[in-house]
């Protein structure tokens, strides 16, 4: 830990995001002066190296946050809609990874290399995307920059460890289970099987058909690229994958539109890698671990005028979760807006 930098508090230490957070955090040399790891009471007393250090975890309370610079919350929306507004009335900023604040008005969605701009507008809580939202509008908003877009369709692979730390644990007992020929036991992070299976259902069904994960990618996209009534359907799909989600994406631009355009201009944009050999693809194997996104098979769509469809993946837990937190802290540093002592 550096003798110069922030105090630092990650509620949901213990978790998927919290874990990988700590590696990215050191990684990119963030000035952490003291780091608080904190999660529920069931976790308190447990023992996390970081760098060199073993850190106790401790239990989520006013103690453990009292006095902080900086507040990263990875936990629930429970967890952060009692946080948040305790941050907040202390002049505390807190970057959350859920999805408790992400459409208030009053509450910055950003990825950096998009709309950092919106952090000058901050009121303490800031929201990170949904981790399919994230890769997707990266990519969107290098495109926009060729021509306006009309249209966006997306099919998701999300993977299991998307919904936390007992999913990944469950694909792995599922997968041992399956080997050995035995029964996999009652699911419990999925209403069915993952193992070996497909699932069209990611977050709870709305009324109208779609799930909360489809609405949230269509509603936080919109957020992010300040087009309030982009015409925009997705279908999430859980796939038995540990890391890395995936996506099907189907652009239709308002005017014509070349794939070379597109191509630079995708490579232009700061945390993207464009793959322009029509047969070369990416997977989420070879992103896991990785904080950049990665598009390829990128061509032209014949059943609509001005239409693309092309390939995208990215880690969920780092640039879909992790990398995005710090990286909106350190644009917080670079702008001012947060300072260490
Ligand atoms: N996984 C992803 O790819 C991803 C991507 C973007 C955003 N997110 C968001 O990040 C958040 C965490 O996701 P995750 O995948 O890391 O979940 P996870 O692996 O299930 O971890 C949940 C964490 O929350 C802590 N927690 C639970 N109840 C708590 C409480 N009452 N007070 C304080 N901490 C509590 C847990 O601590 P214990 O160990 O003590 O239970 C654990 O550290 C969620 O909001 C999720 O939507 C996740």
């Amino acid at each position: 830990m550096n003798k110069m930098g922030l105090d630092v508090a990650v509620i949901g230490a213990t978790g998927a995001v919290g874990e990988v957070f700590m590696r990215v955090a050191i990684e990119r040399n963030f000035p952490v002066r003291n780091l608080r790891l904190l999660a529920s009471s069931r976790s308190a007393g447990k023992q996390i190296k970081y760098g060199g250090e073993l850190l106790t975890v401790r239990e989520t309370n006013e103690q453990s946050l009292e006095g902080v610079d900086l507040v990263f919350c990875s936990a629930s929306s429970e967890v952060s809609r009692i946080w948040g507004p305790w941050c907040r009335d202390r002049e505390i900023i807190m970057i959350d990874d859920g999805s408790a604040f992400r459409m208030d008005d009053d509450v910055p969605l950003v990825i950096p290399e998009v709309n950092g701009d919106d952090l000058d507008t901050h009121n303490w809580i800031i929201s990170i995307p949904n981790c399919t939202t994230t890769p997707l509008v990266m990519a969107l908003d290098a495109m926009r920059q060729v021509s306006s877009i009309k249209r966006v369709i997306v099919a998701t692979y999300q993977a299991v460890s998307g919904t936390g730390a007992a999913a990944v644990e469950e694909l792995i007992s599922q997968n041992i289970s399956l080997s050995q020929g035995i029964d996999v036991s009652t699911p419990e992070s999925y209403p069915v099987q993952i193992a070996q299976n497909v699932l069209p259902h990611v977050d709870d069904f709305d009324e109208d058909g779609f799930t909360k994960e489809e609405l949230k990618m269509r509603n936080e996209t919109r957020k992010i690229l300040h087009h309030d009534s982009l015409p925009f359907a997705a279908t999430c799909v859980r796939v038995p994958v540990f890391y890395g989600h995936s996506e099907v994406v189907h652009v239709e631009f308002s005017s014509e539109i070349s794939l070379d355009d597109l191509g630079s201009a995708l490579s232009s944009q700061d945390g993207l890698v464009y793959d322009d050999d029509q047969t070369h693809y990416v997977t989420p194997l070879e992103a896991a671990d990785s904080d950049e996104t990665f598009v390829s098979r990128l061509r032209l769509d014949p059943s609509v005028e001005n239409g693309v469809v092309f390939w995208c993946v990215s880690d969920n837990l780092r640039k879909g979760a992790a990398t995005n937190a710090i990286q909106i802290a350190e644009s917080l540093l670079e702008r001012g807006i947060l300072s260490g002592s």
